[in-house]
């Protein structure tokens, strides 16, 4: 694929055929200038349009579509001509294929209708006295030690682990060794062989705990996946042993970093952290606007199947696309200063869980995650505070989701 003028691919001529095609093409990815802020270029590409020409740097160059605008944001991710399969020729990252995440429909939406339902409703909220009862575990912990402490390992760390090991049925004693093969499939700086080796130890872990399950069930999502689509013959095991390690991964390095990151903004905000200790019910519109304004996942990576318009721009089959979820999420044309950090923001959508059918499968976990254990570390701590500058904090520049790699806080005793 080569890059078209603006005014060539204008599908609906503007007026101003030269607007895109004057621009030169830019070389995605961009570097954060600010470490609680998408790069400041983003806001120009909004003004050039909602679907620019770029070149990847990590891709030799190749060329492809970044999506800068929510409302076209909203269309690609919807539009199933999209596709997530990253075996496809022109996908413009290199994705190791995985079931679900990585399947487009029929196939996909046969398999998330076998999961969809324990991440919904009752069964989620019916999940809150497990979460508090975890967190509280982790803050004892905490608070039983010097009053100092790197919240990532003590608190951030564990937690997500601690859940999805609940929900899954398998032993905690393993978290360590999931935890670190997990990190090892998701590090930017992984070798193609690195991860290939994670991701396959990861597999044969969640195999022999599939087998494990068939032989003996117990009251969890492995147990009844096996016994509902695998006994009967309509899902082989190995597709559910891949379903489980995408649970367990998709769920992980994510609300590590929200926690670690939305902690760390909200020490960043001193009036609204006070606020939020002083009133319960504004968690929910804080999570959301942590997960608006950090949008850890910062894009979205799929490829055109057929030709496509998208905001006036024609998107040709085997065209790559990234979706800029961090760039959607300040768009100012949805957002009233979608640079600030505002948790009484009255605009509630945002795209920091995706959109769409691939939709986050855990969002309501997360949320629920994230509000239960951000409030109960600001009420157990009421003094917490940084123990270092903002700038000795190291933030996760060169990794696919965005975060800290420490978070060393203080309190008074
Ligand atoms: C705050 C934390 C989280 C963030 C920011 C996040 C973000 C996302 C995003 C952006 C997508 C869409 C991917 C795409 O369209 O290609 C996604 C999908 C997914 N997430 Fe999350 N996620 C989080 C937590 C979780 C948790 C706790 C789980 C655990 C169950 C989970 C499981 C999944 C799964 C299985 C998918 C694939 C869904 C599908 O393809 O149908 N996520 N997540």
């Amino acid at each position: 694929m080569s890059h078209p003028t603006g005014a060539e691919r204008n599908a609906h001529d503007d007026g101003d055929p030269t607007a895109a095609g004057a621009c030169p093409v830019v070389s995605y990815p961009m570097q954060r200038q600010d470490p609680f802020h998408p790069p400041a270029e983003y806001e120009a590409l909004r003004a050039q349009g909602p679907v620019v020409p770029a070149t990847l740097s990590f891709a030799g160059g190749r060329p492809a579509w970044l999506v800068t605008r929510i409302k076209e944001a909203k269309e690609v991710l919807a539009d199933t001509r999209f596709s997530s399969d990253s075996r496809l020729p022109g996908f413009p990252v290199r994705r190791t294929h995985s079931t679900l995440i990585r399947m487009d429909p029929p196939d996909h939406t046969r398999y998330r209708n076998m999961i969809n339902h324990e991440f919904v409703g009752r069964r989620v909220a019916d999940l809150r006295p497990v979460i508090e009862g975890l967190t509280d575990r982790l803050l004892d912990d905490i608070a039983g030690g010097p009053a100092r402490s790197d919240l990532l390992p003590t608190l951030a760390m564990p937690l997500p682990s601690l859940v999805i090991c609940h929900l899954l049925g398998v032993s905690y004693a393993d978290h360590v060794f999931l935890q670190e093969r997990t990190a090892d499939a998701l590090r930017a700086t992984s070798t193609p062989e690195e991860i290939d080796e994670a991701v396959a130890d990861l597999g044969r872990y969640m195999d022999r705990v599939v087998q494990s399950k068939l032989d003996a069930p117990g009251d969890d999502i492995i147990s009844r996946l096996v016994t509902d689509h695998v006994k009967t013959g309509e899902c082989a095991p190995e597709v559910a042993a891949d379903l489980a390690r995408l649970l367990l991964v998709a769920g992980h390095v994510t609300t590590v970093n929200m926690i670690g990151l939305g902690i760390l903004t909200l020490l960043q905000h001193p009036e609204q952290l006070q606020e939020l200790r002083a009133d319960e019910r504004l968690i929910g519109p804080a999570v959301n606007e942590l997960l608006r304004h950090l949008t850890i996942t910062p894009s979205l990576a799929r490829v055109a199947t057929e030709d496509v318009e998208v905001g006036g721009t024609l998107i040709r089959a085997g065209e790559g696309v990234m979706i800029l979820l961090s760039s959607a999420n300040r768009d100012e044309r949805e957002f009233l200063a979608p640079d600030t950090f505002d948790i009484h923001r009255t605009e509630r959508g945002n795209l920091a869980l995706g959109w769409g059918p691939h939709l986050c499968l855990g969002a309501a976990l997360a949320r629920l995650e994230l509000q239960i254990v951000i409030s109960r570390t600001l009420r157990r701590f009421p003094s917490l505070r940084l123990a270092v500058d903002l700038d000795s904090i190291p933030f996760r520049h060169k990794v696919n989701i965005y975060g800290v790699h420490e978070l060393p806080v203080v309190w008074d005793e």
